[in-house]
């Protein structure tokens, strides 16, 4: 219903609700720490510039609202990704290394460092980027000073990631490496595959949270994950629609 009255309402005028509802959500946690988070960034980013770009794509945004243009406006991806943050209990406490796979324009970077967390992001090399992909993700993280936090990494099935160090929590969301909406999209496999890997990285304590988009087209009414998969993730995790978390192994014993 919600999504209904939204559209009904001009694009900007339904943005504007959309911000205003982010901002009450996150009034809702009473934390001084994230009130604040915004403008701590924009005290060192240069928002003027994701503000140029945003004028700049606003073409290849109209052709396409659901392509990466879409991240070029901050007034809203900057609070989204405050209450990403928040919804993880990242302003509870601080000092934890974060890695995000999948990182794009590195909102969520930025928003868990000002919040006092060591992060690290890997996304696709340049090469595998649409001409808009490049610009916004290169743009937008070297104007939120986190292009150094992000490194080149293809995620690819069966195959564990290339990567050193040990996290206390490694995070996805809005999950494209599973090959979403190619016939070729993972199933149980992989999932099991890439988690069993992924947890291997974490530190004792830590966790996983993987956020994945909708697939009905090819799930019907569970939307996420085919029948095998959704079990694997009950069996490792808990599972909340697409949102699922993982305790590194040993977690609670
Ligand atoms: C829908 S975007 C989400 C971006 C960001 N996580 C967010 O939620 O704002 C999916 C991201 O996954 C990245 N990606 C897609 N396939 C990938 C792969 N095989 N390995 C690493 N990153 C990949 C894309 O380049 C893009 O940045």
């Amino acid at each position: 219903m919600r999504e209904v009255l939204l559209a009904l309402l001009p694009r900007p005028l339904a943005r504007w609700v959309e911000i205003q509802k982010l901002s009450w959500q996150l009034r809702r946690y009473r934390s001084p720490a994230l009130l604040k988070v915004t403008s701590l960034i924009a005290r060192t980013a240069d928002l003027d510039r994701i503000d140029r770009l945003r004028r700049e794509l606003q073409p290849a945004y109209r052709a396409d609202p659901v392509s990466a243009a879409k991240y070029a406006d901050h007034r809203f991806w900057l609070p989204f990704n405050v209450h990403r943050a928040a919804a993880l209990g990242l302003h509870a406490q601080t000092g934890l290394r974060i890695l995000d796979l999948g990182c794009g324009p590195g909102y969520f970077l930025a928003v868990a460092r000002a919040l006092g967390h060591e992060c690290c992001g890997v996304d696709l090399p340049e090469s595998g980027f649409s001409p808009v992909e490049r610009r916004v993700y290169g743009e937008i993280l070297e104007a939120l000073g986190c292009r150094h936090l992000a490194s080149p990494l293809t995620i690819e099935r069966m195959a564990p990631l290339a990567l050193e160090g040990q996290y206390d929590l490694i995070t996805a969301f809005w999950i494209c490496f599973n090959r979403h909406r190619q016939p070729d999209e993972w199933g149980a496999p992989e999932w099991r595959f890439f988690i069993q890997d992924a947890l291997g990285r974490l530190r004792p304590g830590g966790s996983m949270f993987l956020e994945l988009n909708a697939h009905p087209e090819r799930y019907g009414a569970l939307r996420w994950y085919d029948p095998d998969t959704l079990a694997h993730l009950r069996s490792v995790g808990t599972v909340e629609k697409n949102r699922v978390r993982i305790p590194a192994p040993g977690h609670g014993s």
